[in-house]
C-alpha cells in the first residue's frame, strides 16, 4: 500500500506535502516520512504512526526547500518504526516507494559487495543504492531506465537528488501513479484525490513508464527511456469535502448514509417512468454473454458473492465468483461469452487490477463496479457502472457495501430481463420494492440500544460465530469481517448448514453466535441449524425480519427484527445491525474505529 507525494515548486513545500499525506493516510497509517533539498542537502524527517505525528515535530514546522516528497507507509519489509519509515535516502539520493520489490535481498547482496551501507529493514532502501550506485557511471534518465530494469515486483516512486534540485522522478510498475500540473509548479501522487487540492489537471501514468518533473514542465518516457506524449486529463474541479460532521467517527457516518447512497443508486439506475433499468449502453449484445464471473477482494468479494445468488435466482447465466488474489494466479478457462465483473470500493486494489488486467490481456469483456470513478480500475474496464456512494473514509467498508449490492442486484435484473428470464410484470414488481428500499433501511437504522446492549458480550468471548443459509450466508461472511477488523476478536463467518461438519466442535457454553435467519425460503432450514448451536450451549443472537409469524425456537439469547421485504432485498436490511455491532464492539474497547491497526483503505500491494 504506501501513499506517495511530490512537489516542485517556487515555494516552500513542506507543509503542502504534509496536507496531501493527511489525504493518503487512507493508504496507510504506520508511519509518515518528509524528505526536501535546502542548502543543497537532503533533508529528511520521519515518524512513526499518523501524519499528526510528523507534523508535531518542530522540525518538519521550519523545514525549507521547495522541492520535496513525502509518504505514508503500510508496512510491507520491517515493523512500522521511524527507521524503516519513508523516504530512504543516501547522500544523493531519497526515495519514496509504494509497492514491494520481490528481488531486494538479491540486489541489496551485490550492493552490500559494492559497499553500500544499509539503515533499514525495507526492500525500498535497495531502489535508492542501485540509483546510487548508477549515478557514478549514468545520467539521469539512463540511471533511472537501469535501475527499474533491476527491480522485480511493483512500485510507484518519487525519487529526488542532491545533484538536480530542480527535478524529481516518478516511475510507476503495477502501483498507480499520477502527476498534476499547477501554476510555475508541478506534482507527483499515489492518485488524482491526493491532488486535487493543488489541481484538477492530471496525467496517469501506465505500467512501465516514468517521468521528470520540473517546475515548468514535465517529461514522459517509456521503459526504454524513449521520451513520449502523454495526455492530460481535466477532472472535476470539484474538490468533494467530507467530514465527520456531528458524528464521533466517520464509519458512524457512513453507516447512517446508506439510505442516501440507496437513493442515489436507484435514481442513477432505476429508470423510474417507464418501470426498467437505466443501463442502455452495455457495449456486448446480450448473446455474447452467457456467463458472469465476479471478481473482488474482502467487502467486495462479500459483495460478489451476495450477486451470485441474485444472478442465479434472477438469470440463466452461469456464475462464478472469485478472490481477486486467487483467480490472478489460477489457470482460468478464459471463455469468450463470459463477462468479468470487477469490485472495488477503491478501484486500485492490487489483486483486483491484477486480475483485471489478466483479462484485459486475454480480451475478456470487463466490467468495473467501483466508488472511485477516476481509478485505475474504472480507467482499465471496458464499462464501468460507478456505484455512487460518495467518499468512504472508514477503512471498514459499510456504505459501499450496500452500493454495490444495489448496483450488483440491478445488474442481475437488467441481464434478467434483456435475456428474457424475467417478464415485465415480475420486473416492475421487483423495482417497486426496490425504490421502497431506501425508507426500510432508513427505519432499520433505528434499531440501536439492543445492539449497543449485546456488543460488549462478542468483545468478552474469545470467538464468535455469524451463521447464515442462502442469500443470507455473504451477509454472514461481511458481518464477522467487520466484526474481527474493527474489534480484533475472531469471528468466523459460516454456512449454517456446513456447521456440522466440523465447526460445530467449537460451540461451548455462552459463546456468542449470530443468526441470520429472515423469513425466506432458507428460514426453516436455518432455525434448526440454530437450534443444534443453542443444543450446544451458544448464545444466540437471532436477527431476522418482522413477521407476524412467531419465532418457532426456545432459549434465544436475544432477537433482533429488521424491517420486512421481498427476499432479495432483505441482505441490505440483515447488513445494518452487524455493521452496528461490529461499530459499538470497538467503541466499547476504545480502539480507533475509523483506522483500524494492521489495515489501509486502499490496498495496493498483492
Ligand atoms: C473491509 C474492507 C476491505 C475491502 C478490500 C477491497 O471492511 O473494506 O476488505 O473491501 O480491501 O477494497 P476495494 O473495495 O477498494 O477493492
Amino acid at each position: 500500500m504506501c501513499g506517495i507525494i511530490g512537489i516542485n515548486s517556487s515555494k516552500p513545500v513542506s507543509a503542502t506535502i504534509i496536507n496531501s499525506l493527511k489525504k493518503l493516510e487512507y493508504r496507510g497509517y504506520d508511519s509518515a516520512g518528509i524528505a526536501t533539498l535546502s542548502s543543497g542537502l537532503i533533508n529528511e524527517i520521519k515518524s512513526e504512526g499518523r501524519v499528526d505525528n510528523l507534523e508535531k515535530n518542530s522540525l518538519v514546522q521550519s523545514m525549507e526547500g521547495t522541492i520535496g516528497i513525502g509518504h505514508v507507509r503500510w508496512a510491507t519489509h520491517g515493523s512500522p518504526n521511524s527507521i524503516n519509515a519513508h523516504p530512504h535516502s543516501s547522500q544523493n539520493v531519497s526515495v519514496v516507494h509504494n509497492g514491494i520489490i520481490e528481488n531486494s535481498t538479491l540486489l541489496k547482496k551485490f550492493l552490500v559487495s559494492k559497499g553500500h551501507k544499509f539503515k533499514s529493514q525495507t526492500d525500498t532502501e535497495v531502489i535508492v543504492h542501485l540509483i546510487t550506485e548508477h549515478l557514478k557511471t549514468e545520467n539521469i534518465v539512463n540511471s533511472i531506465k537501469k535501475t527499474l530494469k533491476a527491480l522485480h515486483g511493483s512500485f510507484a516512486l518519487g525519487i529526488l537528488f542532491k545533484d538536480e534540485p530542480d527535478l524529481i522522478v516518478g516511475a510507476r510498475r503495477g502501483s498507480p501513479l499520477a502527476v498534476g500540473y499547477g501554476p510555475s509548479e508541478n506534482y507527483l501522487g499515489s492518485d488524482s484525490y491526493a491532488l486535487k487540492s493543488m489541481t484538477n489537471k492530471i496525467t496517469y501514468l501506465n505500467d512501465g513508464e516514468f517521468c521528470i518533473i520540473k517546475k515548468d514542465h514535465v517529461e514522459f518516457f517509456n521503459e526504454d527511456g524513449t521520451k513520449i506524449n502523454k495526455k492530460v486529463l481535466e477532472l472535476s474541479s470539484e474538490e468533494e469535502k467530507y467530514d465527520k460532521g456531528d458524528y464521533k467517527h466517520f464509519m458512524a457516518k457512513e453507516i447512517e448514509e446508506q439510505p442516501i447512497t440507496l437513493k442515489n443508486g436507484i435514481k442513477e439506475y432505476v429508470d423510474s417512468a417507464n418501470n426498467n433499468i437505466n443501463i442502455y449502453n452495455i457495449p456486448w449484445k446480450k448473446n455474447e454473454i452467457n456467463s458472469i464471473t465476479l471478481i473482488g477482494c474482502g467487502t467486495a468479494y462479500h459483495s460478489c458473492l451476495m450477486a451470485k445468488y441474485w444472478f442465479e435466482e434472477l438469470t440463466s447465466l452461469d456464475v462464478n465468483v472469485d478472490i481477486a488474489s486467487e483467480f490472478r494466479y489460477r489457470k482460468n478457462r478464459f471463455k469468450r461469452d463470459s463477462l468479468y465483473v470487477f469490485v472495488s470500493q477503491s478501484g486500485e486494489t492490487a489483486d483486483t487490477y491484477a486480475a483485471l488486467d489478466l483479462c484485459n490481456k486475454n480480451g475478456m469483456k470487463t466490467c468495473a463496479v467501483v466508488n472511485v470513478i477516476e481509478s485505475s480500475i474504472a480507467r482499465d474496464s471496458e464499462f464501468v457502472l460507478p456505484i455512487h456512494c460518495g467518499t468512504e473514509i472508514g477503512v471498514a467498508s459499510t456504505k459501499a457495501f450496500l452500493g454495490q449490492i444495489l448496483i450488483l442486484y440491478i445488474l442481475a435484473l437488467k441481464f434478467g430481463s434483456l435475456r428474457s428470464d424475467l417478464d415485465k410484470e415480475k420486473l416492475s414488481a421487483k423495482l417497486s420494492d426496490l425504490k421502497n428500499l431506501p425508507k426500510l433501511v432508513e427505519q432499520t437504522l433505528l434499531t440501536d440500544n439492543k445492539i449497543q446492549n449485546v456488543s460488549s458480550t462478542f468483545n468478552e468471548a474469545k470467538g464468535s460465530m455469524f451463521l447464515g443459509r442462502g442469500f443470507s450466508y455473504p451477509i454472514a461472511l461481511e458481518g464477522a469481517l467487520k466484526l474481527k477488523e474493527l474489534s480484533y476478536v475472531h469471528a468466523e463467518g459460516y454456512p449454517a448448514g456446513e456447521m456440522k461438519h466440523g465447526p460445530l466442535a467449537l460451540i461451548e457454553e455462552g459463546m456468542p453466535v449470530v443468526v441470520l435467519a429472515p423469513r425466506d425460503n432458507y428460514y426453516k432450514k436455518t432455525i434448526s441449524n440454530m437450534q443444534e448451536v443453542i443444543a450446544r450451549g451458544a448464545k444466540v443472537l437471532l436477527i431476522t425480519n418482522k413477521s407476524t409469524n412467531e419465532i418457532v425456537s426456545e432459549n434465544i439469547w436475544e432477537t433482533i427484527e429488521v424491517e420486512s421485504t421481498n427476499q432479495d432485498l432483505l441482505p441490505f436490511l440483515l447488513t445494518i445491525p452487524l455493521q452496528k455491532l461490529a461499530y459499538y464492539a470497538a467503541l466499547k474497547k476504545g480502539f480507533d474505529i475509523d483506522k483500524p491497526r494492521n489495515l489501509a483503505k486502499s490496498v495496493t500491494v498483492e
